[in-house]
């Protein structure tokens, strides 16, 4: 199979093959990471952006690492150094990097849209440039998705991670659904390799309405913990995105955690060897206990992290028609 998608703007519409493509050059590129030298040339030339509306440490410096890592020559974009300041429009902006001979441009955007909106500029001239969504508003959060896919499918077989690996297996997604990018591109990649995906949140961050968010499917939908933790094989946690919620949507972090929190405890109620994820940053003490977060043997939070480079190794290599290393 060839490589057909010039933007990855969300999972919504991603077909098996390309979630199968995904994970397997993210396997090559984790091997590659591993090397004493971890630096291919497969993006010699090229050059990248990373224009990020919206404050990120950890998802631009994995971006940035991803497409030194490739060779590629790396151009970082943020508002407060910019000449945004000075009136300049988004499409302007864009477009000074598209006249610098850009090949890819990685978006962030606190508003819903952004990124399909350059994508449509960049159409529209009949432009090569990819765009590459880094997360937009409530919208999705696709590299999260597909990140938080190959750790979940890397740890059941880390030699050929493959989506038919979380065929049938109970994963629960826990906390602040609503405000949240990733639940909703993690749900797209997890229904799509065949997981029994559990949601559960307080009805102020979980309206009921998300069990029909995949057409043709429905979710179970929990207001309460315990029945979307009993026999899961996986917890993925959320963080209180408290920037996004108006007031009153929860009565105090206390009561969430009493309620939502992840405790050793808890997870008894699990499978014996139950694993848990959290995109980052934590709220510590709130979504997860700090012994739940300092336990390598519980979270594979550290390995989202590294995976993160190599999955986004994968989509520059795929969308910026690299060579795959030898
Ligand atoms: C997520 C985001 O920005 O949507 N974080 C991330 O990409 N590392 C989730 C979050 O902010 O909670």
């Amino acid at each position: 199979m060839v490589w057909q998608r010039q933007h990855v703007l969300g999972l919504a519409d991603f077909t098996p093959e390309e979630y199968q493509m995904v994970l397997q050059t993210s396997a090559s590129f984790q091997e590659v990471l591993t090397r004493r030298l971890p630096k291919v040339p497969t993006l010699q030339g090229k050059v990248v952006v990373t224009l990020f509306f919206e404050p990120s440490t950890r998802t631009r410096s994995s971006f940035e690492l991803a497409a030194k890592r490739l060779s590629a020559d790396v151009l970082n974009f943020s508002p407060g150094t910019s000449s945004l300041g000075k009136g300049e429009t988004l499409l302007d902006t864009a477009r000074t990097f598209l006249a610098m001979g850009s090949d890819l441009l990685i978006v962030r955007h606190a508003q819903a849209g952004v990124p399909q909106q350059l994508a449509a500029e960049i159409d529209r001239r009949g432009s090569p440039v990819g765009v590459l969504n880094a997360g937009d508003g409530l919208h999705e959060h696709p590299t999260q998705g597909l990140l938080d896919l190959f750790t979940l499918c890397s740890h059941l077989d880390p030699r050929r991670p493959r989506l038919e690996l979380l065929q049938g297996i109970k994963i629960a997604i826990v906390g602040d659904i609503l405000h949240s990018r990733v639940a909703r591109s993690d749900i797209y990649a997890l229904v799509a390799a065949g997981a029994e995906v559990h949601l559960a949140g307080p009805p102020t961050l979980l309206p009921k309405d998300f069990a029909q968010f995949v057409p043709g499917h429905t979710l179970p939908v929990h207001w309460q913990l315990e029945p979307a933790l009993e026999g899961s094989r996986f917890v993925i946690t959320l963080r209180l995105q408290q920037e996004r919620m108006g007031e009153f949507l929860l009565p105090s972090l206390q009561e969430y955690h009493h309620l939502f929190g992840l405790t050793r405890q808890r997870l008894r109620l699990c499978h014996p060897e139950v694993r848990v994820l959290h995109p980052g940053p934590v709220n510590r003490g709130v979504e997860l206990s700090s012994e739940v977060m300092e336990d390598p043997g519980l979270n594979l939070i550290e390995q989202q992290v590294t995976h993160g480079v190599a999955v986004r190794m994968a989509l520059l290599y795929l969308m910026g028609g690299g060579r795959i290393p030898a």
